[in-house]
This record gives C-alpha cells, structure tokens and sequence, in this order.
C-alpha cells in the first residue's frame, strides 16, 4: 500500500506527488518581468534556454554528494505543468508585450511565439490614482471595488477551471503604486471590506488583487513594494482562509548585492559611514517609478535593507553615524538595461578611510524572472504543507521582506539563505531517513 510522506508517494520514493499536476501561474501585470518569466519557462521547456538564477531549478537540498535538486527533493511542480495567465492594462498578447518589453531578443521569442501569443491578459483592477505615469484601455469598470474583487474572483475561478488548473498561485508583477500610509480601513477585514463597499480611497488595485486571490484561496505573492500586503486586514484574511503570502519587492540588482557586501564588510567589523546608490533605466518600470509617489514607495523599500544587515544597534561605533541614499532616473536610452553605481565609505584601523566603487551593468528583469519563479513553486509547496499566513522564510527573495507582527526583518543574504533552506529541509525526507521517520509519515497523511 502506497503512503505518503509530507506530500511524497513513498511507494516511488523521491517522486513528488504534485508534479503532474497543472498549477496555474497567475500575473497581475504582464509587463517585463511577467513576459520574461512566461518566456523563460517555455523556452526551457524547449531546451532553448536555461533556468539559471532559479534556486529551486539548480540548488541541491543539502550537502550530500548524491543530494537531488530542491526541484527534484520536494513537491514542487514541474515547469511542464505550470499554466500562466494574468491581467494587464494593455490588451497586447504576451508575444507582443514581450517584444515591447525587449528583454529577450526575436530569436528567442520566435521559437515560442504561438504559446506567448495564446496569452492574452484579462482585463485589469486599474486606478491612475495609484500609478500616475501609465495609462490603458483594458480595465474593468464596476460602482464598488467589492465589485472589481468579484470579477477578479470570476476570472479566477474560471481560468482554472478552463486550463483545469488543481491550484494555483498569484504573483504581482504591476507596477509600482504611490506610496500608501496605513490608516484605520486597512487595520482588520470588517472595515476594509466596508471600505471596498464603499469604495474607500486609500484601497489601492494591490489590495484588491490580494483581497480577490486569498478569498479564493490562491497564495499572492507581492514583487513589488506596494503597500497590500501590509495590510492587517489582509494578513487576517490570509491565516483565516488558510493561505500563504509573501513579499515585497523582489530582490534582484542593487540590493541583492548590497545584502551580500554589507554582511561580508560586517564580518570583518569595518566601519561605514555612507552608502550612495544610483542607477539609470529606461523600461516601463523606470517611468512610473519617474513620478516622485512611486518613487518614495521603492526608495523606502530600497534603503530598509542595510540597517539590520550591519547590526547597528549592537556596534554604534561602527555603523551608527551612516548616511545611505537611493536614487533612481529613468533614462530611456537604456530599456530594461539598468546600470547602478555604488559609492561605499568604510574606515579601518585607526579609523582610516576607504571607498569601494560599484559598476553593475544588469538585466533587471533577467535577475527578477527566476526569483518570481521561485516564490511561485515554493508558495504552491508551502500551500500544500499546510502553511498560512505571512512567510518570512521566504526574505531571501525581497528587498523589503514581510514578517510576522513584531518581528524584524532579516536582510543578511546568507542568514536567509541558511533560514529558506532549513525550511525546505524540513519538508524532505531522504530516502535513508525514511525509514527511521514512520511516525511523522503517519501525522502527515
Ligand atoms: N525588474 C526587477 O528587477 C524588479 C525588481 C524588483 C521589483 N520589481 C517590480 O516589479 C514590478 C514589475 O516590473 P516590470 O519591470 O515588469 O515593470 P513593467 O512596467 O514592464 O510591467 C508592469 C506591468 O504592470 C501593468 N500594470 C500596472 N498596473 C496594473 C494593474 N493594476 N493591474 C494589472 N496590470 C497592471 C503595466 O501595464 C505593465 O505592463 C514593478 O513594480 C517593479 O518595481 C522589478
């Protein structure tokens, strides 16, 4: 008789169970990361391309020499079996919207262009009160919010049922909203599904989509630092229907290496005392992120990451005196090319001063594709674990990442790292400790 360990057909040992099944992507904003991902799994389902920055595609689950890939180890689906669809305010097919994009060249496109072009973006929860740069003709229209949230469920429930999809997962690929301060309409789910009735200013098109995806039971991971996710209201919602969330803002050019410099220079207790960031892009991205209320939303993202990864409370002497900027310009020349430099003022021995320069000359959406990969595969396995509520052991993937009330963030790369995989460790069970494991196979059933 076969049983099952944590999701584990024992009787194919190391053959997880829900890899044969659909999973439906779902993609608020299919702009350039949305079609970067879309494109990137077709491709690799082709053999045309490669998953490389996917830590589920390429990590090994621990550090045995015969260890399997995490994607191997664990239930998580197989990029054959993921179906995506989404929402834009544009009516451009993904073919179209990818080429508009211009991450990936025609000659990557073209091989996969029917696929692409079968995506066509459903219509979208849109208010030019929350993103001031873009505009488009494909948005729903309804007296109430609540109504939007209604309809977004209806295309929900009626994409999976079309795609005859078991599960799915939401991740916001939309563009960054002005920035929104938390008031009493956020702060439980009795007055913020008043305020959806009533249409209250302050519920932002996030909002809506998080309120939509968890009331049908769909994880919502957040990619960009809007403020939805933040909501007290929603995160009730989230434990109260059972439902994983994560985010916000991936963390992928800038920051990322921020997160790995600042620990490596605290490990060797040199001082700082200034961090100036600046980069250049010319994507759609870039240009709502030119309006000065977007802006304030991802610099507010972008400057949380250095103070825990310093630990300056502990060391004051250090790091108590830092100044740290951000800036962002869009500059169209440069497309979904984003050039950053990083100007870095640490002291030494007898408080000497030295300045480290960065360069990185990245792909923005190259570096956001595998990371929003990844927190769909892993959002749909904790899903299927049982999981609820806020998943702070996903901060690896976040510039600004969400933890449970009280907690601080951590930003540290590496403490992540060790935090995501002694989760994912927790739901594997090599093949020799199975054995040894009967009780827990039984708790798991
Ligand atoms: N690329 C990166 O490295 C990176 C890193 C971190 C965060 N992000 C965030 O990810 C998001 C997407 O980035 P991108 O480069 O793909 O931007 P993009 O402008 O190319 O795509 C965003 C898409 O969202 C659409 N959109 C806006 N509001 C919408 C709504 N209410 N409903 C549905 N669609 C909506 C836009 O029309 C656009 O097509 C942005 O918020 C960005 O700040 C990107």
């Amino acid at each position: 008789m076969s049983s099952t360990i944590k999701g584990i057909d024992t009787a194919q040992p190391n053959k997880p169970s829900q890899q044969n099944k659909s999973l439906a992507v779902l993609i608020p904003g299919l702009g350039a990361v949305g079609t970067t991902l879309i494109a990137g799994v077709l491709a690799v389902r082709k053999g045309l391309g490669r998953s490389i920055g996917s830590l589920t595609q390429h990590a090994a689950i621990d550090d045995a020499d015969d260890a399997p890939r995490v994607c191997d180890a664990l239930p998580i689906a197989s990029l054959d079996n993921l179906v995506f669809g989404g929402w834009d305010i544009f009516e451009e097919d993904c073919y179209q919207a990818a080429r508009e994009a211009n991450v990936l060249t025609e000659s990557d496109l073209e091989p996969i262009r029917e696929e692409l072009a079968a995506i066509k973006p459903m219509s979208a929860v849109f208010d030019p009160d929350f993103v001031r740069n873009i505009d488009g003709p494909n948005v729903k229209r309804a007296p109430t919010k609540m109504e939007l949230a209604e309809q977004l469920m209806e295309d929900i429930e009626g994409f999976q049922k079309r795609h005859q999809c078991q599960r799915a997962v939401a991740v916001w690929c939309g563009s960054t909203e002005v920035h929104v301060k938390m008031q009493p309409v956020h702060m439980d789910l009795e007055s913020f599904e008043e305020g959806l009735r009533n249409n209250h200013p302050a519920i932002s098109p996030t909002m809506i989509y998080a309120y939509a995806h968890l009331k049908s039971g769909v994880p919502f991971i957040n990619g960009a630092p809007n403020a939805a996710l933040d909501c007290p209201a929603l995160i009730e919602l989230a434990e109260r229907e059972g439902v994983c969330v994560a985010g916000k803002d991936f963390k992928t050019g800038q920051t990322l290496l921020k997160t790995v410099l600042a620990p490596g220079l605290a490990a060797r207790y040199l001082g700082m005392s200034g961090w100036y960031s600046t980069n250049i892009l010319g994507n759609r991205d870039g240009a709502v992120l030119d309006d000065p209320g977007s802006f304030k939303t991802k610099e507010q993202s972008k400057l949380s990451v250095l103070h825990s990864s310093l630990d300056a409370s502990r060391h004051p002497e250090l790091y108590g005196d830092l100044t740290h900027k951000v800036r962002i310009d869009y500059y169209p020349p440069r497309g979904d090319n984003k050039e950053g430099w990083d100007n870095i003022d640490i002291f030494g021995w007898m408080d000497y001063p030295m300045q480290i320069k960065i360069n990185f000359l990245c792909r923005d959406s190259i570096l956001a594709a595998p990371v929003a990969l990844d927190l769909a595969l892993l959002a749909d396995l904790a899903q299927q674990q049982g999981e609820s509520g806020v998943m702070d052991w996903l901060s690896f993937y976040f510039k600004s990442p969400q933890v449970a009330d009280g907690e601080e963030p951590i930003h540290d790369l590496f403490r992540q790292r060790d935090i995501l995989f002694s989760k994912l460790r927790s739901w594997y069970d090599a093949p020799e400790q199975s054995e040894a494991v009967p009780q827990m196979a039984a708790g798991a059933e």
